[in-house]
């Protein structure tokens, strides 16, 4: 039974990814400083699988603290979610941002090389494509023209596992792109519900739902796309686990960098998102078309054909079940509200 140590898996993906593990008899070792999400979600991952694990509460850039974990377990690979991720917030804070996601990860990488662990994968993003690339996108175009801090820490440990990759070919390293996560678990014990006002659009439009936010933005009406509202490849949260597991399944096989896309390969309109959840909801979303966001792209969606080859991995969620998990999650965190 291989071990695995799942960074800030209490997290939204993370959460998931650790469901998928425990079901496919991996052993867990769950880090997280709960800065972005609630111990409940350990409960929560313990009622779905029946399965233990252990927790660390814990934070990356407390090393010596993460270096207790490594001590205590035979670490056979790593899944790196934990790190801050708010696009706006990271603007605003940019000196957090790269000291939190950069400097978290260089304590990891240290604590691995200290004590023989050389697997690892990581929770990349879309956003490392950057503005000037041609639509669908694939693993060997240029990165790193991000437009934000965040997209430029994803960038940046990037490029820093590679380079380790580079010099030492003991180490083994993929990199998941992923697109646009949504959708939660069908048993609705674990999904996305973000303090505050969501800057994402699926958690913005449930909390319409729910009655808590009048209506959606819908941030540009005038690009070029099919109904001039932007584009993005949305992926259910539980396809994107499931790649994580393929991912892991195939990391110890050599060593090295690989990078694979997760997405659908499919597109789909910010009308059409609401127009596929008021069905699976039966409620109405209502909304109004607002300027574009600043940094926002007209349209992106993934090639997602290496990953079906090399994984043997391939998204198996519709747009319908990613909205109906969405709202099946979120009323399950706020009832009596409209719908119930
Ligand atoms: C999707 C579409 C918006 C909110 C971001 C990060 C990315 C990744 C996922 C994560 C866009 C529109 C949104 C709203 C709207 N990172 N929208 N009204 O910007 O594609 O990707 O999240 O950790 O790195 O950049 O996702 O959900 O914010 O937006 O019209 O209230 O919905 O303009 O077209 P995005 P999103």
């Amino acid at each position: 039974m291989k071990h695995i140590l799942v960074t800030g898996g209490a997290g939204f993906i993370g959460s998931h990814t650790c469901v998928e593990l425990l079901q496919n008899d991996y052993s867990v070792i769950i880090v997280d400083n709960f800065i972005n999400s609630s111990p409940e979600v350990l409960d929560s991952i313990h009622r779905i699988t029946k399965k233990d694990f252990a927790f660390y509460q814990c934070d990356l850039l407390d090393e010596d603290n993460l270096s207790r974990v490594f001590q205590e377990h035979s670490i056979d690979a790593i899944i790196h979610f934990a790190g801050l991720k708010a696009v706006g917030e990271s603007v605003r804070q940019p000196i957090r941002y790269y000291f939190n996601n950069v400097s978290g990860t260089l304590n990891l990488l240290r604590q691995m090389e200290q004590h023989g662990v050389n697997r690892l994968v990581f929770s990349s993003s879309a956003t490392v494509y950057g503005e000037n690339n041609p639509i669908p996108y694939r693993e060997d175009m240029p990165t790193g023209q991000t437009t934000n801090p965040y997209g430029t820490t994803k960038a940046m440990i990037e490029q820093i596992l590679q380079d380790q990759c580079k010099c030492n070919s003991q180490w083994g390293v993929m990199l998941l792109r992923y697109f646009n996560p949504i959708g939660a678990h069908p048993s609705g014990l674990i999904g996305e519900n973000p303090n505050g006002i969501p800057n994402n659009l699926m958690p913005y439009i449930t909390q319409v739902a729910t009655g808590k936010l009048p209506y959606l933005n819908v941030f540009g009406n005038d690009y070029s796309t099919s109904d001039g509202t932007g584009v993005r490849d949305y992926i259910h949260v539980c396809d994107l686990a499931r790649g994580h597991v393929k991912a892991v399944e195939s990391l110890f096989d050599e060593g090295g960098t690989k990078i694979y896309n997760l997405g659908t390969g499919r597109g789909s309109s910010v009308l059409e998102v609401v127009k596929t959840f008021e069905q699976q909801s039966g409620v109405p979303i209502p909304y109004q078309f607002a300027p574009r966001r600043a940094g926002d792209l007209a349209e992106y969606y993934a090639d997602a054909s290496k990953a079906e080859r090399e994984l043997n991995w391939q998204a198996e969620y519709s747009l319908a079940d990613m909205c109906r998990d969405s709202w099946n999650f979120i009323q399950k965190q706020t009832p009596n509200t409209t719908g119930e």
